[in-house]
């Protein structure tokens, strides 16, 4: 018997196994991975944890993460409910709800969570809700599992969507931003490289600043912006560009797209 057990070995499978397995919370062969095709090679080559491409042998785990694309969750979950025994199911498809796996599993030893792709470099933000029969033995592994790659924090299943639009889509808005900033450098005149590490640099540095509690956004903010200064010359483009009300729409339109793949719309 495996101890975890991922069902879809793509992106956010990799990411969380890696995690777990570069902090030695397990090691490779405790866990098994299960994908049809091409993804479950890539998976291997990249945590050494074995592969198989049937989903029965990953119900032979104390803990299944359930990792592949929401459209597919019910077919899949349906062809589980007969080897269903007392697993403790971990859901990463955004936007199915804990009664949709309830009812597909049949069992309600079921946990929503809200992963992201920043859990493989021990940064990731993991949101999560539960059904009734998930137990302290279950949290604890839960625990163990997704703390040791990040933070992790229990929220109201209606907030799940909100945190999808925040963190579980956000490393894909930071990464627009930073390729932006660095081309912007470099049809300056910056190389490639030096535009593309300094832009990472600033992200790194600012975010840092913030989490060492050495002042709010908007203090640090002010700190950098002298009056009529180049910072002021950007941040007045900004405001005149509506930049914070994009931000708040891209923001919007992904918690949108959550709420309707709650509502089964594909
Ligand atoms: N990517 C993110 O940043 C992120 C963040 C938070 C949550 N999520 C959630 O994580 C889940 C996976 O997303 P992803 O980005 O990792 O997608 P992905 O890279 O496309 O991975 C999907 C996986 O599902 C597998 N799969 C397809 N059919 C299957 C089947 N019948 N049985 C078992 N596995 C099957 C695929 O295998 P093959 O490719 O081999 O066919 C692949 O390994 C999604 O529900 C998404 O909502 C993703």
């Amino acid at each position: 018997m495996k101890h975890l057990s991922f069902i879809g070995t793509g992106k956010m499978a990799s990411a969380i196994a890696k995690g777990i397995c570069l902090n030695g919370v397990l090691t490779s062969d405790q866990i098994i991975g299960t994908a049809p095709d091409e993804s479950r090679n890539d998976f291997h080559k990249l945590t050494d944890i074995p592969v198989s491409e049937n989903n029965s042998d990953a119900m032979n785990s104390r803990m299944v993460v359930l990792a592949f694309k929401p459209q597919m969750a019910e077919q899949i979950c349906r062809s589980l409910q007969p080897m269903v025994k007392d697993q403790y199911f971990v859901s990463i498809c955004a936007g199915i709800t804990l009664e949709n796996l309830q009812e597909w599993l049949g069992s309600d030893k079921v946990t929503r969570t809200m992963p992201n792709t920043p859990l493989c470099v021990s940064k990731g933000a993991v949101a999560y809700c539960s059904a009734d029969g998930v137990n302290n033995e279950d949290f604890d592994l839960l625990t163990k599992y997704f703390e040791c790659s990040g933070i992790l924090a229990q929220v109201a299943e209606e907030d799940i969507n909100t945190i999808t639009a925040l963190s579980g889509s956000g490393p894909a808005y930071v990464f627009e931003m930073i390729d932006t900033f660095a081309q912007s450098a470099k049809e300056s005149g910056l190389t490639d490289e030096v535009a593309l590490a300094f832009t990472i640099q600033t992200f790194l540095g600012a975010s840092q600043m913030l989490s060492d509690k050495l002042g709010s956004p908007e203090e640090l903010r002010n700190a950098v912006t002298s009056p009529n200064g180049t910072t002021y010359a950007a941040l007045e483009n900004f405001k005149k560009n509506n930049l914070r009300q994009v931000l708040r729409d891209g923001f919007q339109a992904a918690k949108d797209r959550g709420d309707e793949l709650s509502r089964g719309i594909k």
